[in-house]
């Protein structure tokens, strides 16, 4: 078979598929594989006018369609299935050749894969691609990993078939060695759900405070989503509160089962994150919250207890409730972001990545769930101080976290006092709290966990860790 194929991609599912019709819709000659050859055959049929493939049907053949160095794209699931893959393919690629993860692999799995193949010469890639099965055709964000002579090849074909932000850059970046692609595509799905909580709990004051309906909310989202908070979440959002069921004629919000699913990203990030020492508080009420959404039986019997009180508001009261409700989704946005991009930071010193923290932003900007115009935002403030220690260091957000200080404080509070759950507005104005504070009870806790282990506690009067005894015999505290 000739070596004709600029990129190979092997996983023919619909993410897979996409994808290479994507290359091949920007003029590369693709190499196809598939377990099941008839998927391979059947792409062929449906879509061959759209550009150059090359059907193979065994790996063998696939490979000897590459040409050097070979790339040749993974796009199966996540785990085992995507171990067998690389040890199906691995022994017939030549060094210099290059595996491309594109799936939602975890990070860890990632820096191990990259390790054992960069042991037998090849390059393993593993790639954040984010945008679902449309970003996967019309170009996605692409968060490429791995060694910097990879992306020397393989870079300037994901930014031709990758999203493009206003300004027609590419939503691509080499992120930075080994897993640091993983990381990031995790850190994104983390926010993603961070995002998705906040726009929730948003909506779930309009509907049960403001009293509005789902159509009516539908209006106040296309109003939000022409200003700061304007994203592809906030757009489907109002999509989505606008439809109604075909089958009842009823809000198609109001059919829908209350319980979250989760495929395990947003799981991960939180995973990760109490292992980095890094306090993603909003992504994890996000994920707990989705947890507890499906927790059935525990509702049940919580259901009936007593809660707050929810007094009905006039029109008047209802629309400034509504900017009130603005302001708070806005600022926990920031928060929730900041913590993001605090965790992408934790990471990097601890990897020994070196990931631009603007260039994170900038390809976020298009392409994928969480993109947004604020996320140009982040990209200036970090392309103004690349030192950046949190978003609210740039003046602009801090101006903007100061203006909802008493709105966001007053949504929290009625929140509170209707019983209606808001944990993620919550845990971003407790973070906000929690970081500007000038004495936390952390010193009162210290003085406990001395109590009862003896773990001892620094003095704010003098350096090194102290031990009181506390058996009450006089002796004084000792410095450990
Ligand atoms: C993306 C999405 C995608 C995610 C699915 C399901 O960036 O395209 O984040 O990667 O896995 O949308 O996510 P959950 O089942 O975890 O909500």
């Amino acid at each position: 078979m000739s070596t004709t194929a600029q990129i190979g991609v092997t996983g023919l599912a619909v993410m897979g598929r996409n994808l290479a019709r994507n290359f091949a819709r920007n003029g590369y000659t693709v190499a196809l594989h598939n377990r099941t050859a008839a998927r391979t055959h059947a792409l062929v049929e449906e879509f061959g006018h759209e550009g150059a493939f090359v059907a193979a049907e065994t790996a063998k053949d696939f490979v000897a369609a590459l040409e050097r160095p070979r790339r040749l794209v993974i796009m199966v699931k996540a785990g085992e299935p995507t171990d067998a893959v690389i040890r199906e393919f691995a022994p017939l690629l030549e060094p210099g050749d290059m595996i491309i993860d594109g799936g939602n692999a975890h990070f860890a799995d990632t820096r191990r894969r990259e390790r054992e193949l960069r042991e037998q010469g090849l390059h393993f890639v593993g790639t954040g691609i984010s945008g679902g099965e449309e970003g996967a055709l019309h170009g996605p964000s692409i968060m490429p990993g791995g060694s910097t002579e990879s992306y020397g090849s393989l870079g300037p074909m994901l930014e031709r078939i990758s999203a493009k932000a206003a300004d027609g850059a590419p939503c691509v970046t080499h992120v930075g060695p080994d897993g640091a692609g993983h990381f990031v595509k995790m850190v994104h799905n983390g926010i993603e759900y961070a995002d998705m909580q906040l726009i929730g709990e948003a909506y779930q004051l309009l509907r049960d405070v403001a009293g509005y309906t789902p159509a009516e909310i539908a209006d106040v989202f296309r109003t939000w989503n022409e200003g700061r908070l304007g994203s592809y979440l906030i757009e489907i959002t109002a999509e989505v509160l606008a439809h109604t069921d075909a089958a009842t004629g009823l809000a198609f919000v109001d059919i829908v089962t209350d319980a979250a699913g989760q495929k395990g990203t947003g799981r991960w990030t939180v995973q990760t994150a109490l292992d980095l020492g890094s306090p993603v508080t909003a992504i994890a009420q996000a994920t707990f919250a989705r947890a507890a959404s499906g927790q059935r039986e525990l509702r049940a019997a919580y259901a009936g207890l007593p809660g707050g009180t929810t007094p009905a508001l006039s029109r008047t009261e209802a629309a400034r409730f509504t900017s009130q409700v603005e302001h708070a989704l806005y600022a926990s946005k920031v928060i929730a972001y900041d913590q993001g991009w605090k965790m992408i930071q934790d990471a990097a010193a601890e990897y020994g990545w070196k990931i631009d923290l603007g260039a994170v932003a900038k390809i976020w900007r298009g392409g994928c769930i969480i993109r947004a115009s604020f996320l140009d935002r982040i990209r200036a403030a970090y392309a103004a101080d690349s030192e950046l220690v949190s978003l609210l260091g740039e003046m602009e957000f801090a101006m903007e976290i100061t203006d909802a200080q008493v709105p966001w404080r007053e949504t929290v509070a009625s929140a509170a006092r209707r019983g209606i759950p808001v944990p993620a507005f919550s845990a971003a104005l407790a973070h906000y709290d929690t970081l500007r504070a000038g004495r936390l009870p952390a010193a009162l806790l210290q003085g406990q966990r001395d109590y009862f282990g003896a773990h001892t506690y620094g003095r704010t009067d003098r350096p090194g860790a102290f031990h009181t005894h506390w058996a009450q015999d006089g002796r004084p505290e000792t410095q450990a």
